[in-house]
């Protein structure tokens, strides 16, 4: 009995071992492995701050980056097998842009983009290289924005596009709270997930006139999602009412029927 239960018992932790090897395994790569153990901006730095980023969240790797063979130690580095290194200043933006073709078209045109060879910043200026995290209004700000110029401009657009964020948020969690409790909430998440995508790539144009006009647009678009929102909202608070009285309806009935009951059976 005793060395029955031992068998089982190391055949569940096998089991659950051989599920969970799979994940490690993809996530470990010899990039890893061996950048982990180097020191300062070799290692240690660039190891650190990608493990808290939204893109180890997301299993992009040094490898998706930077190129070259995950798997293979002696050949990891080389052309052979697509290492690509590390960028040059003004590569940067062709580099991040194999996978945000849409940002970096609004870049390529903006004044940021124009002036890249004369100092301009490129993607990790803002987003950092290893340590980035998901896109809010919040990277612009006086510390950062103004490095090389005045804050004044930032903050025009930082002001024009605050209200769309907070509508945008707003209408995020009434959609939420809908969903828990179990409406179908997939065509406005299909809306919002949209006007999102494109409102947020909006920045990059730092064309503060477009940016007014363009977020105009994003209002009336929001605006429609929040008018049909709060009528199904307000249909299903009808209902609830309506439901409430019929249940209350339903106990009245039921308490007279009782007690009519009980009279003829005094009776
Ligand atoms: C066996 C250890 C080892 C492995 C495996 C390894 N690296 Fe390196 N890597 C190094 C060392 C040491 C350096 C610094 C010396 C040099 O540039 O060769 C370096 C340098 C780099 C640099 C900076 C190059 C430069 O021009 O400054 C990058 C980027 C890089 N590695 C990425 C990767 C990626 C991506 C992988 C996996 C595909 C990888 N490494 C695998 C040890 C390793
Ligand atoms: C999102 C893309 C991306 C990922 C993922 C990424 N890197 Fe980098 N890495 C860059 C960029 C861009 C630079 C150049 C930054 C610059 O010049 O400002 C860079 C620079 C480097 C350098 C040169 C030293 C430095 O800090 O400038 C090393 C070494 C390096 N990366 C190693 C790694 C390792 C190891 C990983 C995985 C743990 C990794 N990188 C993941 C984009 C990435
Ligand atoms: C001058 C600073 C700056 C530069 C340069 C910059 N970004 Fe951004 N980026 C931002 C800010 C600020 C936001 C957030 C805007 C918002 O919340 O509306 C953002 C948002 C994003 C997003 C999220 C957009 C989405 O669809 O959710 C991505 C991805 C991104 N940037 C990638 C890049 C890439 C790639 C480059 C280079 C081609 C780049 N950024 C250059 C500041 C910058
Ligand atoms: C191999 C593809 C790939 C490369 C190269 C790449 N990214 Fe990403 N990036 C992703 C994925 C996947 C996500 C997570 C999904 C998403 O939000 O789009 C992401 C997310 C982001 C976000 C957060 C977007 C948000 O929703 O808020 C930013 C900012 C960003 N990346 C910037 C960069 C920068 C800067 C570089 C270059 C240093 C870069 N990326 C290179 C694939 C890539
Ligand atoms: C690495 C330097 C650098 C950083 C950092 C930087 N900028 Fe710029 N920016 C420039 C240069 C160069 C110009 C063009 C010369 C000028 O107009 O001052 C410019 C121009 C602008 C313009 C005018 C665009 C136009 O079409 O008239 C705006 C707006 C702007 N930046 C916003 C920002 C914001 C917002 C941030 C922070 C998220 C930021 N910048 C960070 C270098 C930078």
């Amino acid at each position: 009995m005793k060395r029955c239960l031992t068998l089982l018992m190391f055949a569940v932790v096998a089991g659950i071992l051989l599920t969970i090897q799979p994940v490690v395994a993809s996530a470990a790569t010899v990039c890893i492995e061996c950048h982990g153990k180097l020191a300062g901006e070799l290692g240690e730095i660039p190891v650190a701050h990608w493990e808290t980023s939204i893109h180890a969240r997301h299993r992009v790797s040094c490898h998706d980056c930077h190129g070259g063979d995950p798997t293979d130690y002696a050949m990891a580095m080389t052309a052979e097998r697509g290492f690509i290194g590390v960028p040059a200043y003004e590569d940067i933006p062709a580099f991040c842009g194999r996978c945000h073709v849409g940002v970096e078209e609004d870049y390529r045109e903006s004044l940021h983009g124009q002036v890249l060879s004369f100092g301009g910043p490129h993607c990790a200026t803002c987003h950092d290289n290893h340590a980035v995290q998901v896109a809010t209004i919040d990277l612009i700000n006086e510390i950062s924005c103004s490095r090389c110029h005045s804050y004044e401009r930032p903050a025009r657009i930082r002001e024009q596009i605050s209200a769309t964020e907070q509508m945008l948020t707003r209408l995020e969690s009434s959609i939420a709270s809908l969903y828990r409790v179990g409406v179908d909430t997939s065509r406005f998440q299909e809306d919002l997930f949209a006007t999102r995508n494109s409102f947020r790539r909006l920045f990059h144009s730092v064309d503060i006139d477009k940016i007014r006009a363009e977020t105009a647009r994003f209002d009336e678009d929001l605006e429609q999602t929040r008018t049909a929102l709060s009528e199904l909202e307000e249909t299903l608070g009808t209902r609830k009412l309506v439901g409430g009285a019929l249940v209350l309806l339903l106990l009245l009935g039921g308490c007279i029927g009782l007690l009519i009951k009980r009279t003829y059976d005094k009776d």
